[in-house]
């Protein structure tokens, strides 16, 4: 049975191009990219309008969906974290999952065959 993993890295905007490049040099294939609100640990920001603090509870974030078979999970991971970590807050956060299928529509490949260009 392949093992077929998705790391989802939710961070700022910023980063994103780096961050792009960075994957496509390790050899990642596919993604899915959705901007996205969200917070963290520090549930969100302070604002002030007009003086009086408001809170702003989520914040634009950009989200980053990839499935990978032959490229290493800790590659992406390890990628990920050189490229976005300045060590303030809010320098997102990854998450990792077991994928059970994946199939490619075009050609009906299921698992490892439907993740690399044949
Ligand atoms: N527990 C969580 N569940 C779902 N999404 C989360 C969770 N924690 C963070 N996120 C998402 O990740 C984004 C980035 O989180 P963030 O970098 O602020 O994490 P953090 O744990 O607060 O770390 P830091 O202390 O560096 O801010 C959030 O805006 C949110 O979209
Ligand atoms: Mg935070």
């Amino acid at each position: 049975m392949d093992k077929i993993t998705k790391v989802d890295i939710i961070t700022r905007k910023t980063n994103f191009e780096e961050l792009k490049t960075a994957l496509a040099e390790i050899g990642v294939m596919g993604m899915t990219v959705t901007q996205v609100v969200g917070c963290g640990t520090q549930q969100g920001d302070i604002k002030y309008y007009r003086g009086v603090p408001m809170e702003v509870k989520l914040l634009p974030k950009i989200k980053i969906e990839i499935v990978v078979y032959e490229v290493p999970v800790e590659k992406v991971v390890e990628t990920a974290i050189k490229v976005l970590r300045t060590g303030e807050i809010g320098d997102g956060k990854i998450f990792v999952y077991d994928v059970q299928q994946v199939i490619k529509v075009r050609t009906g490949a299921t698992g490892r065959e439907a993740l690399i260009n044949e």
